[in-house]
């Protein structure tokens, strides 16, 4: 292990002890200590799911990046490893970004940014190169160093995701070239040498000036562009958050362009869902986890050791609209304990209190939406949050208010046609995610109520409600 790294993991080991548990995840990926953002390297390798992560092992703060590991059986249970990548060579001395992993033989190897200003930090002497790391055993990696340099001119240049396709590794890119966002393609026989092989997508006017962490995959009779643009405005409802991510369906063939069929949509609607990442399990289903917070958005965590996690993993399927939809891996269903069902069925202008504590849990609830008049109904979590129908817009409403810390406001989908409002509801120590509709749509944000204020409440104000089906787990650490 290098110096670098030895200091890092000695970091992790020094201070993983002192985290205050109240707000740290019970069945989520989160740093053991300090700092996580984008999911990265995301694979499946000698009987193991890999999931690494941008982390600073130093402080609970973004810093010089690193790669932090986990692995896991079932996507569920994670066990965490020795840091893999640390800011240590010419090429990435500033910082390991984000990346992607393959299995390239008996190989993992990983494809990630190296960052590194030539001179005074600023954006003129800053360059991104993509760089390789591989490994036999899937635990320690071994530094190639730069596969492909910064485009001339370009600056921003980052998040390579690779995959293979025909006879061939594919790679896109992020850029940003002259203040607009684009995804750029390359190809490579062995991973070592790349050719540019095209522009995949590019923004137009108010589709933000650099796209992050694209990914590009087949999904059904689609091809799908994932990625996460910067500088996209606010509209009404929509791109709410100070960075959005999203997609695009189409079709492409190699050689051929990426001819886009339905333009971009978010893929959730929450606060806190960031640079997601795909990859495919060994039984072919394609998954995708996102960072589970926000740039620029506090971060109450950070007081307790630790900062930033991981979404739920999620399969992804397609409407027959051409939408995507997710929902969460079947895996997680092994958390559940024994149900427990909830004996409400009307509400009329009350409150009723179903759980006393919900630290770690699944909830299933049904609203009949033909039978329910009132102005608002839902469910509440302690004091501070909520999902809730809004008749008078009718829409779906996920709010959080903890003014202590600045987080307060609502995020919001429309109300799906029909007259069933299913709602699958997962609830951690400081993360809820609710995937609506089977997964039509889904909404995730970061919650932090006190240890003593974790009720859960079902309310109908303004008229009646009717719930049509509910149950609860608790689920396993
Ligand atoms: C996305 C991102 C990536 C970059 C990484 C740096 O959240 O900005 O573009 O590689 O985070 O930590």
């Amino acid at each position: 292990m290098t110096p670098a790294l030895s200091q890092a993991n000695g970091a992790i080991l020094a201070k993983k002890d002192d985290i205050n548990p109240r707000w740290y995840p019970s069945y989520h990926l989160a740093p053991q200590a300090g700092w996580m953002n984008d999911p990265n390297g995301l694979s499946w390798f000698d009987g193991y799911y890999h999931a690494f992560y941008q982390h600073y092992p130093h402080a609970p703060v973004w810093g010089p990046m690193h790669w932090g590991h986990a692995r896991s059986r079932d996507m569920v249970n994670w066990e965490h490893l020795p840091i893999v990548l640390a800011p240590e060579g010419a090429e990435d001395k500033d910082g390991c970004y984000s990346g992607s992993a393959v299995v390239d033989g008996d190989q993992l190897a990983l494809i990630y940014t190296g960052h590194k200003f030539h001179g005074q930090p600023c954006d003129d002497n800053l360059f991104q190169v993509q760089c390789l790391a591989t490994s036999r055993d899937g635990v320690s990696f071994q530094r190639e160093g730069m596969v492909l340099d910064t485009p001339l001119g370009v600056h921003h240049f980052r998040d390579p995701k690779v995959w293979r396709e025909g006879e061939q590794w594919f790679m896109v890119v992020g850029a940003r070239v002259d203040d607009i966002g684009e995804v750029q393609l390359y190809r490579s026989d062995d991973l070592r040498q790349w050719e540019y092989a095209g522009v995949i997508g590019r923004a137009d006017a108010d589709m933000g000036y650099m796209w992050e962490c694209p990914d590009f995959f087949p999904l059904g009779d689609q091809r799908v562009l994932m990625f996460s643009p910067q500088g996209m405005a606010a509209k009404g409802y929509a791109n709410r958050n100070l960075f959005q991510s999203g997609y695009m369906t189409g079709q492409w063939q190699i050689g051929g362009e990426f001819n886009v069929e339905q333009p971009f949509q978010e893929m959730d609607h929450g606060h806190d869902f960031y640079a997601p990442q795909s990859f495919e399990t060994p039984d072919g289903r394609r998954i995708v986890i996102g960072w589970l917070a926000m740039w620029e958005s506090p971060m109450p965590e950070q007081a307790d050791g630790w900062a930033g996690m991981l979404s739920l993993p999620r399969e992804l399927s397609l409407s027959a609209q051409g939408k995507l939809r997710m929902n969460p891996v079947k895996e997680l269903e092994s958390l559940r304990g024994e149900p427990r069902p909830w004996s409400v069925s009307e509400l009329k202008d009350q409150a009723v209190t179903v759980e006393t504590h919900a630290e770690a849990m699944e909830v299933c609830l049904e609203w009949d939406l033909s039978q329910s008049r009132a102005e608002t109904f839902g469910l509440r979590l302690g004091k501070g949050a909520s999902i809730h129908v809004d008749s008078q817009s009718q829409r779906l409403v996920l709010e959080r208010d903890y003014p202590e810390f600045g987080l307060c406001g609502y995020r919001s989908v429309p109300l799906p046609a029909g007259d069933i409002l299913s709602l699958r509801i997962f609830i951690d120590r400081s993360s809820i995610e609710v995937f609506v509709n089977a997964g039509e749509y889904s909404l995730s944000s970061r919650i932090y109520p006190a240890m003593d204020d974790r009720q859960l409440t079902l309310f109908s104000q303004h008229g009646q409600a009717l719930v049509h089906q509910a149950q609860a787990w608790v689920l396993a650490d």
